[in-house]
């Protein structure tokens, strides 16, 4: 064989995410636990498919819509329900069409648009993320050509945001950085800012020129649909230009169906329109357009008002049972002698809990007692059920 063109290629490393699940399926264990993936699972470890989300499947299938093409930005329907859900439906930015909004493939496809907008586009040079932050901010970050940069975020010690270190790494960012923040069930850490330090955080970004790229994946898991939504109203109502990635793959279980939206809020209709053709442009290159299914499904709930009251009651039982196995681990902790205070873990919001686990300790985990987590010492509290929980609790303190 003379073709030497891929002779010196190595292989990637895998996922340092999604990669752990394969680990995870292919462990025989009996007693294993996936805490990995931000994937939630009810008390039998299963994704359930909402009530409300097998109504609107059947709905579909009755309709027979022809799978033409979407449009390259989405359907009406859909990118209409994600600005009231964002925004709220009396919002002024609403009301006022200075937001452009496009359907993505997921969250990862509204961030991936929304970087190469601002680098390939608007010519911005960087973008900066929490410490830590999920990993695919920073891969996603890299592929857009923008220079990597960082802000404190975590106090490990105290088991809290960092505030008044974030506060100098932001400050210290060079204006038109664009910044990565999470408005809510900060991914890794589990803690989030309070009202008042995201009005500094505003006040800065304002200030300093800095672009605000705001990544709400898990809107409804925090402390509810409206509260979690509380940093992006405060940032519109500012009347500052910024951006928002948003997604349904967590509150609808609709993982598969990559169903997320990239809302670029403006200063006036004229500009939002004319973002949403650039936006339509990004999008042509990278996938050409949107899938269709996971909108529709998503459209027909958010637009009549049973049934979105309907799915929020589900979302509430999801949330609702995350945090009733925080309050079991740490229980468990404290019921078997840990040598550490578990505590914290109930004080963190969304599907994470950052643990302060160790890398090692982690791969004592997996190897030791088949329980898979992230090597930054994250786990997915979805993974906990009553039947696993005393296990984890026992294997955790044990490699302590
Ligand atoms: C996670 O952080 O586990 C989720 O956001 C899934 C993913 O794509 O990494």
């Amino acid at each position: 064989m003379s073709d030497m063109l891929f002779k010196n290629l190595a292989a990637a490393p895998g996922d340092p995410i999604l990669s752990i699940s394969e680990a995870f399926r292919a462990d025989t264990r009996a007693e294993k636990v996936n805490l990995s993936v931000g994937v939630y699972l009810d008390e039998s470890g299963k994704t359930p498919i909402l009530d409300v989300v097998k109504d609107a499947k059947f709905a579909l299938a009755q309709s027979s819509i022809p799978h033409s093409y979407t449009a390259i930005r989405g359907l009406e329907g859909y990118r209409a329900a994600v600005q009231k859900m964002v925004f709220g439906a009396d919002s002024e930015v609403v009301l006022s069409g200075r937001a452009a909004t496009v359907q993505t493939p997921g969250g990862t496809g509204a961030l991936k648009v929304g970087m190469d907008f601002m680098h390939y586009v608007m010519g911005v040079e960087a973008g900066a993320t929490s410490v830590p932050t999920w990993g695919n901010h920073n891969a996603l970050l890299q592929l857009a050509n923008l220079k990597e940069l960082h802000y404190p975020y975590y106090d490990a010690a105290n088991h809290c945001v960092d505030f008044d270190a974030m506060m100098t790494g932001l400050k210290a960012l060079p204006a038109k950085t664009l910044v990565v923040l999470h408005s809510c069930c900060h991914n890794p850490t589990g803690y989030d800012l309070n009202e008042a330090q995201w009005r500094e955080v505003l006040q800065l970004c304002q200030t300093n020129g800095l672009i605000p790229f705001l990544d709400m994946a898990y809107q409804g898991f925090g402390k509810g649909l409206e509260e979690d939504a509380f940093a992006i109203r405060l940032f519109a109502e500012s009347g500052m230009s910024f951006m928002v990635a948003t997604s349904y793959s967590k509150s609808f279980n609709l993982y598969s169906e990559r169903i997320g939206a990239l809302t670029v809020v403006t200063q006036n209709a004229i500009e939002a329109q004319n973002v949403l053709t650039q936006l339509e442009g990004v999008i042509r290159c990278n996938y050409s357009t949107p899938p269709a299914f996971g909108g529709r499904i998503v459209e027909y709930v958010l637009s009549d008002p049973e049934r979105y009251a309907r799915w929020e009651v589900e979302l509430t039982g999801m949330r609702t049972r995350i945090q009733r196995m925080r309050h079991a681990l740490a229980d468990e902790m404290a019921r078997v002698g840990a040598k550490r205070d578990f505590a914290f873990v109930t004080h963190q919001a969304g599907m994470f809990s950052f643990t302060g686990l160790s890398p090692e300790q982690i791969d004592r985990l997996a190897k030791e007692y088949a329980i898979y987590a992230v090597r930054n010492g994250r786990f997915c509290i979805c993974g906990l059920n009553d039947s696993n929980v005393k296990y984890v609790a026992q294997s955790v303190a044990a490699v302590l």
